[in-house]
């Protein structure tokens, strides 16, 4: 069976746990391929509300096999916090299997992506500080640590030594910190962690490869979101790793023909956090009404998310880079209670007209939206289950949509509830 890939359309956010949850209840395996814990997913079952942040959302549907790709980079003390909360509610996490390729976290990981945030001051990229950008980094420059090190005491500690040095002088000529302790780290790694997560090590391409082969169904799990991607994203606002559907190839080892549907997420309206570039950026009571009612505060970071208008130029860049085959709408239902609700569909630079994503960042700093505005619905959308009980404007706004991206939205989210939303198919 060909993969599916779910992603993030806009600047994170957009609501992704919820649909990769209801997708997987139909799949035998779920992949996370980047990012590390600055992700965190909110699914809500019941009165039960799971806060994810490394393991794939998959673990809470019982059949599903979630795996931890080789992208994916791992601080293991939050990895095995996370699987110990969700054992101790009585989810079965003895399904997990984390990559041996994939990188580890260390703790100068942390400690320097706080530090350069401080270093930048006012031009800080206002990362989540979970060492996220540094690990990437340590990993292209080749001295990253990885998750099959675990297994092996002499090359941990023979690679730890090595790199603690430079780390250490880092720390103490640049930003005049104390060294890190070698022996802590040498107990904290093997000693607590390697015993508990060598069970879940595994060869995971090994394993995907295979399960193409007998026909499962595999669903890939982006974490952040397009724009935030290293690559095609708002550079230097961005985080380190490719969310983009490219992304899901190289940090799960499946092949791009193994694809077949590209789900992009996108929120109704747009949120973004940290620093850079927002067009549709929204202040005073539209915002703070939007804050309020989409609860656009940070999962992790508990961090209040700028808000703004829906972005068709955005939208038409992400559809492109991911080959997105439907959209997954979320959080419509938020835009309720707005007499009027807006929507970018081109962008003004310089008294100059475009629907293209300019390349330029300067450019792109100085583009103003060009908005279509819709008549809101006035109706409240939590209950609506059918396409057929849509508010006529909602469903105007919704065509609109689907004509400007020129491909289907196939869900509509209308609550945070598993089974609040409208299939459109
Ligand atoms: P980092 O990923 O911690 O290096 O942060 C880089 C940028 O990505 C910052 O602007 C973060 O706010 C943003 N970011 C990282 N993870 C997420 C996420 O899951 N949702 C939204 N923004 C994120």
């Amino acid at each position: 069976m060909p993969a599916t890939v779910v992603l993030g359309t806009q600047w994170g956010d957009e609501g992704k746990g919820k649909f990769t949850d209801l997708l997987a209840s139909e799949v035998d395996f779920v992949v996370r391929y980047q990012g590390g814990h600055n992700a965190g997913h909110t699914i809500v079952i019941g009165d039960d509300r799971f806060a994810l942040q490394l393991v794939p959302t998959g673990i809470l549907n019982a059949h599903v096999v979630p795996v931890i790709g080789n992208g994916v980079v791992i601080d293991p003390k939050v990895l095995l916090d996370e699987v110990e909360v969700l054992s101790s509610r009585g989810i079965d996490t003895s399904r997990l299997v984390i990559s041996g390729s994939a990188h580890l976290i260390m703790p100068y990981h942390q400690e320097l992506d706080r530090l350069t945030e401080r270093y930048l001051g006012k031009n800080k990229l206002g990362t989540t500080k979970r060492g996220i950008g540094p690990a990437y980094a340590d990993k292209a420059s080749r001295i990253g640590i990885r998750v099959q090190d675990l297994l092996d005491e002499k090359i941990f500690s023979q690679k730890l030594e090595v790199v603690l040095k430079e780390k250490n002088q880092i720390l103490a000529k640049v930003y005049n910190r104390l060294p890190l302790d070698e022996d802590k780290i040498l107990a904290d790694y093997l000693d607590v962690y390697a015993p508990k997560l060598s069970p879940m090590i595994s060869d995971t391409v090994g394993i995907l490869h295979r399960a193409y082969k007998q026909g499962k169904e595999i669903l890939l799990e982006g974490a952040q979101a397009t724009f935030l991607d290293l690559d095609h994203g708002t550079y230097p606002f961005v985080t380190s790793s490719n969310p983009t559907a490219g992304g899901a190839c190289t940090g799960s080892g499946l092949g791009p023909r193994q694809i077949d549907r590209v789900i992009g997420v996108a929120k109704a309206y747009l949120t973004r956090v940290g620093a850079g570039p927002f067009p549709t950026e929204l202040e005073g009571e539209t915002a703070d009404l939007l804050v309020e009612r989409g609860f656009e505060f940070g999962t992790n970071t508990g961090r209040k998310r700028r808000t703004g208008w829906f972005d068709l130029v955005l939208l038409r860049q992400a559809v492109a880079l991911n080959s997105v085959s439907e959209i997954a709408l979320t959080k419509l239902d938020i835009l309720d209670v707005f007499p009027e609700v807006l929507v970018a569909t081109q962008y003004e630079v310089d008294g100059e007209r475009t629907s293209d994503l300019p390349y330029h960042q300067s450019t792109f700093h100085k583009a103003r939206p060009i908005y279509k505005r819709f008549e809101g619905w006035m109706e409240d959308l939590t209950k609506v289950t059918k396409k057929e009980e849509l508010p006529y404007n909602a469903r105007l706004y919704l065509s609109f949509l689907e004509e400007q991206l020129e491909v289907p939205i196939s869900m509509v989210g209308t609550g945070p509830e598993r089974d609040q939303f409208v299939s459109l198919r």
